[in-house]
């Protein structure tokens, strides 16, 4: 890809730079993203209705196989060369932090260690009465296992739809999107809050906003630099115009 120069230049010069991933990022590791369609045994079903409180208190023993389904698709992969170049990027920036939607920990796995998981993580379980966070579970059981301590159902510990985003990691990156001189919006779709307005934030801040996104977006028409494509190959090129390598 022919890279701006303004571009390349901006991002020799950045000491603060935020990059918010979605699902689009780990696409090439081959998950799916949220908005693709399903299929197989969850085709019949919309992911914004599994995950969810009411879906879990409806039917917690659908909601616990179709994420036990998503924690053995996660484990089965790794991550992909955007993921790498994500990493290579925070050894070479002063200042970096990676945002991220994705639940599947594929960031920390490729190198990257200032990484603030926004929706949680699929690979932790937790109560979900008592909220303890729990290492171990037995997953061969006809119904949904449960918290050792206070009886309560386990569940994942990820952020469904109408819950609340982990407050400390909400705080960090509002903070880091406020400061930023450079911000990336890689791989997401934008249409789900509040991840959506860190780009915003981050540009009434006076940011540079870069989308790279295999499609337009919300964000596509306010980005500075748009660069459409694979996550996947575009940022390993960026990285080796910028810093070489
Ligand atoms: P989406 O599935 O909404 O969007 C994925 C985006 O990635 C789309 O804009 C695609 O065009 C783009 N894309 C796909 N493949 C790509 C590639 N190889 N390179 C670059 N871009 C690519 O996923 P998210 O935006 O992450 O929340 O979804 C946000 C949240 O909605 C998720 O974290 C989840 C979901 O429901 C919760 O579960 C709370």
């Amino acid at each position: 890809m022919n890279f701006p120069p303004n571009l390349l230049s901006l991002l020799h010069r950045t000491s603060k730079l935020v990059a918010l991933t979605g699902a689009g990022v780990s696409q090439e590791s081959g998950l799916r993203t949220f908005r693709d369609a399903q299929t197989g045994l969850w085709a019949q079903y919309k992911p914004e209705e599994l995950a969810s409180p009411e879906a879990f208190a409806r039917d917690p023993k659908l909601i616990w196989d179709w994420y036990a389904w998503r924690r053995e698709a996660v484990k089965a992969v790794r991550p992909n060369p955007g993921h790498y170049a994500l990493a290579e990027i925070e050894r070479r920036v002063p200042t970096f932090m990676l945002i991220t939607q994705n639940v599947d920990g594929l960031h920390r796995m490729a190198g990257n260690h200032n990484v603030l998981e926004l929706h949680g993580n699929i690979q932790r379980v937790r109560c979900s009465e008592c909220s303890l966070v729990v290492e171990t579970w037995d997953d061969d059981t006809e119904s949904v296992p449960r918290c050792a301590s206070c009886g309560g159902l386990l569940r994942p510990d990820v952020v469904w739809f109408g819950e609340a985003l982990p407050r400390d990691q909400l705080e960090a990156a509002v903070e880091a999107a406020r400061s930023c001189d450079i911000f990336f919006s890689i791989g997401t779709s934008g249409v789900v809050q509040p991840a959506a307005s860190l780009a915003f934030a981050a540009r009434n801040r006076g940011a540079v906003v870069v989308e790279i996104n295999a499609e337009p977006t919300p964000l596509t028409a306010k980005a500075d630099y748009v660069l459409q494509g694979r996550s996947g190959e575009i940022l390993p090129e960026l990285v080796a115009a910028v810093w070489g390598g």
